[in-house]
């Protein structure tokens, strides 16, 4: 089971995405709930990366670095970035804490970030939700910075974790499913586009499925 904090742990409610995705919103909740995923990364993540080479990753929307943190103690070259500056600084303290590496950097990843071309070997989003437009324009840029042969490696919570699941943004249009990411990755390889359950205990003590979606993806050469 995860034990950690369901994904919706830092969801401040509100209206709408629009409201809740908000650079001063993420900052808000990064200030006033501590370590909102907790410090361990993604199951799943932590799953596919064991036994992997070190190559140079990089980390869409990293948050508090749990995953960065946790690919650079495998001896990767990690570079994390994140709208929210608040999460940066948490980020590095944590990269300082685990006595690892990590370039983390503050960056609007929709409307400043210029992707560099085919910089790196592994790219992961760790539910990074945005909305379709949005989503679709981050993940063309993930693409370019891929390098030929590399991997986008993604969670996202799934569009039915709204009705059947637990946890995640309660907005429909930020939630991922099999469609919508074989669409947005169809020039690549995919190895690997399905539902995924992670057990998490809710904050009345009961244990539930969420329902995430996982994607690997292969650049040709
Ligand atoms: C649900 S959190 C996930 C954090 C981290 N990947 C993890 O799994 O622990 C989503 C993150 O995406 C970031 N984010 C949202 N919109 C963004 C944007 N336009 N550019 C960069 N980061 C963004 C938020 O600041 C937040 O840290």
């Amino acid at each position: 089971m995860d034990h950690s904090v369901p994904e919706s742990a830092g969801h401040v409610p509100s209206d709408s995405y629009h409201e809740s995705g908000t650079v001063e919103a993420w900052n808000e909740r990064y200030l006033t709930r501590g370590m909102v995923w907790g410090t361990e990364p993604n199951q799943f993540l932590a799953a596919f990366a064991a036994g992997l080479t070190p190559c140079r990753v990089l980390d869409l929307g990293c948050g508090q670095g749990r995953n960065s943190v946790w690919l650079a103690g495998k001896n990767h070259q990690v570079t994390g970035l994140d709208l929210s500056p608040v999460a940066i600084e948490q980020a590095r303290q944590l990269a300082k804490d685990h006595q690892v590496k990590v370039d983390f950097d503050t960056v609007d990843l929709v409307r400043e970030w210029n992707p560099p071309p085919e910089a790196f070997d592994l790219i992961i989003l760790s539910y990074l939700q945005l909305p379709p437009e949005d989503r679709q324009l981050v993940h063309r840029k993930a693409v370019e910075a891929l390098a030929p042969g590399g991997t986008i490696w993604l969670i996202a919570h799934h569009s039915d974790n709204i009705s059947m699941g637990v946890g995640g943004p309660p907005y429909p249009e930020v939630l991922f499913n099999e469609n919508r990411l074989a669409a947005d990755f169809s020039g690549l390889e995919i190895r690997r586009n399905e539902k995924v359950f992670r057990q998490v205990e809710t904050e009345n003590g009961e244990t539930k499925a969420a329902h995430d979606v996982c994607l690997e993806a292969r650049k040709p050469l």
